[in-house]
C-alpha cells in the first residue's frame, strides 16, 4: 500500500464549556493567568452524561455515517485512551456493537495507553498494520478519547475533553513520510495514575513542563539526524510548512516552537539569519541543562516564548514564523482545553479546519508527548484528495466553528459541583443518571445507567 495515513477525520466534543477568565476570577488566581499566562480561551468537560466511552462512540459513528464507511469496511479499530474506566475490558469494545449490528466481529486492534501519547501508538499501529503483510486491504480506524479533570488547584484549569476518530487506509490526503520519525522514551515521574480510586492524575507541574521540552529537544535531534541521512541536507524549520504541538496549554506550544528556533541557532541552520544569531548569541553558552532548569531558562523562554514572539522589539525571529508555522494549528486546544490522547489531532484538525484549500504538497511536523514519557516527532504530507477523502470534505464534516460555537457556558460554581459528582461517581456502580440529553446535539450518545454489577449503558439522542 502507498501513501497510507489520514483518509478521514471527526471530531467531537462536550457542548459544556467553561471561560477561562470565569474560571481564572472564580478560582481567585491573577487576572490574565489562565488566558495570558496559559494561553487558554475556554475548557470543555463533560457532564455526568457523558465518558470517553459515549464520545468515542459519538465520533465514530459520525464519521462511518459522513464519509459513507460500511462498517464492514473496518478490519482494525485501535483507541488510544488514559481515561481508566476498566482496568481490564478495553474501550475498543465497547465501540463492538457499532459494527457487529453490521454483521463485522473481525477486527484486530484493543487500547493504547500511557498518558497523552496512546493515541499516537494506535495511529502508528493501524498505519503500520495497512503497510504490513498482515493487511487484509479493510480500513483502520483510530479513536482517540479523553476526558482531562485536575484536582482543584493550579493544574485544573488545564483541563478539556474530546474523542477525534481517524479512518486509515492507502492513497491518503494526509500521508505518513514513515522514515521521518524520531522518538524518544524514558522513566520519569511527571504525571501519573498511581491513585485507581480517583481519576484525578499526580502531577508534578514543573517536571512535566521541563520533560515535554526535553523530549521535545530529543526528538527533533533525531528527527533532523533522520532527516538528513535521508535528504542529504540539513533540516531547519523552513523545511515545514506546519508544526502541531501535543498542546496542554498554548503557552507551552509557544515556547516548544521557540526551543526548536533555538535548537536550529545551536546547529547553526539556515532558518536563524544573521540578525537572530545576534540577538540569540547571549545564549549560546547555555548547556542544555541550564537551558531546562535555571532562571536562564526563563531568559531563553522569555525570549522566544515571550519577547520574542510579543514584544515589538524583538519579534523579528519567531513570531513570523510562529504566525505562519503554528498558529493554524492552536484553535481547538485553546478553545477545548488538553485532550489527553486527542490534543495534538485536535490541533492537527484546527490546521485542516483552518488551512485545508492550501495544504496540498505541504508538509506538516507533528510532535506527540505522553508523560511518564513516550514522546515522537513525526512528518505528513498533504495532497488534495479525492470526495469523500479530500482535505475539503474533512474540513466540513469535521464542522468545527459551528461546534464551538453552539456550546453551553456554565458559570464557575455548577461548573465545580459537576466535578464533586464526577468525583464521587468514578469507579462507582448502581447509578441512573439524569438521562438529560437536553445540551447534547442529535446523534449524540450519553450515559443514562451504571448497574449493581458495573455495566455501563448508553442511549443514542
Ligand atoms: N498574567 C499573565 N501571565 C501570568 C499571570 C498573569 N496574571 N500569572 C502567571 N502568569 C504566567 C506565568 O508567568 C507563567 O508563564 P511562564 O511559564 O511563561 O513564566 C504561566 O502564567 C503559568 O504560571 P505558573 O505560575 O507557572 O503556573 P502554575 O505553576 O500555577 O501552573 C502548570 C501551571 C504547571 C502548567 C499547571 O497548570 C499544571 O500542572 N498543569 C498540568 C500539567 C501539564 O499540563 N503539563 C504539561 C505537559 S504534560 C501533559 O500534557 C499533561
Amino acid at each position: 500500500a502507498k501513501n497510507v495515513g489520514i483518509l478521514a477525520m471527526e471530531i467531537y466534543f462536550p457542548p459544556t464549556c467553561i471561560q477561562q477568565e470565569v474560571l481564572e476570577a472564580h478560582d481567585g488566581a491573577s487576572k490574565g493567568k489562565y488566558t495570558i499566562g496559559l494561553g487558554q480561551d475556554c475548557m470543555a468537560f463533560c457532564s455526568e452524561v457523558e465518558d470517553v466511552i459515549s464520545m468515542s462512540m459519538t465520533a465514530v459513528t459520525s464519521l462511518l455515517e459522513k464519509y459513507n464507511v460500511d462498517p464492514k469496511q473496518i478490519g482494525r479499530l485501535e483507541v488510544g485512551s488514559e481515561t481508566v474506566l476498566d482496568k481490564s475490558k478495553s474501550i475498543k469494545t465497547f465501540l463492538m456493537p457499532i459494527f457487529e449490528k453490521c454483521g463485522n466481529t473481525d477486527i484486530e486492534g484493543v487500547d493504547s495507553s500511557n498518558a497523552c501519547y496512546g493515541g499516537t501508538a494506535a495511529l502508528f499501529n493501524c498505519v503500520n498494520w495497512v503497510e504490513s503483510s498482515s493487511w487484509d486491504g479493510r480500513y483502520g480506524l483510530v479513536v482517540c478519547t479523553d476526558s482531562a479533570v485536575y484536582a482543584e488547584g493550579p493544574a485544573r484549569p488545564t483541563g478539556g475533553a474530546a474523542a477525534i476518530a481517524m479512518l486509515i487506509g492507502p492513497n491518503a490526503p494526509v500521508a505518513f513520510e514513515s522514515k521521518l520519525r524520531s522518538s524518544h522514551m524514558a522513566h520519569v515521574y511527571d504525571f501519573y495514575k498511581p491513585d485507581l480510586a480517583s481519576e484525578y492524575p499526580v502531577v508534578d507541574g514543573k517536571l512535566s513542563q521541563t520533560c515535554y521540552l526535553m523530549a521535545l529537544d530529543a526528538c527533533y535531534k533525531g528527527f533532523c539526524q533522520k532527516f538528513e541521512k535521508q535528504e542529504g541536507k540539513q533540516f531547519s524549520i523552513l523545511d515545514a510548512d506546519y508544526f502541531v504541538f501535543h498542546s496542554p496549554y498554548n503557552k507551552l506550544v509557544q515556547k516548544s516552537f521557540s526551543r526548536l528556533l533555538f535548537n536550529d541557532f545551536s546547529r547553526n541552520a539556515s532558518s536563524i539569519d544573521e540578525a537572530a544569531k545576534e540577538k540569540l548569541a547571549p545564549f549560546s553558552s547555555l548547556s542544555n541543562e541550564e537551558s531546562y532548569q535555571s532562571r536562564d531558562l526563563e531568559k531563553i523562554q522569555k525570549l522566544f516564548g515571550l519577547t520574542v514572539i510579543f514584544s515589538q522589539a524583538s519579534q523579528q525571529v519567531a513570531k513570523p514564523f510562529f504566525d505562519t508555522k503554528v498558529q493554524p494549528s492552536t484553535l481547538i486546544p485553546k478553545q477545548v482545553g488538553n485532550m489527553y490522547t486527542a490534543s495534538l489531532y485536535a490541533a492537527f484538525a484546527s490546521l485542516i479546519h483552518n488551512k485545508s484549500s492550501t495544504l496540498a504538497g505541504q508538509r506538516v511536523i507533528l510532535f506527540s508527548y505522553g508523560s511518564g514519557l513516550a514522546a515522537t516527532m513525526f512528518s505528513l504530507r498533504f495532497t488534495k484528495g479525492e470526495k469523500p477523502f479530500s482535505l475539503s470534505n474533512i474540513a466540513s464534516v469535521m464542522n468545527v466553528s459551528e461546534k464551538l460555537k453552539s456550546r453551553n457556558e456554565f458559570p464557575p460554581e455548577k461548573f465545580v459541583e459537576l466535578m464533586q459528582l464526577m468525583e464521587h461517581r468514578y469507579g462507582g456502580k448502581d447509578f441512573i443518571t439524569s438521562k438529560d440529553c437536553s445540551l447534547l446535539a442529535p446523534g449524540t450518545y450519553y450515559l443514562t445507567e451504571v448497574d449493581s454489577k458495573y455495566r455501563r449503558f448508553y442511549a443514542k439522542k
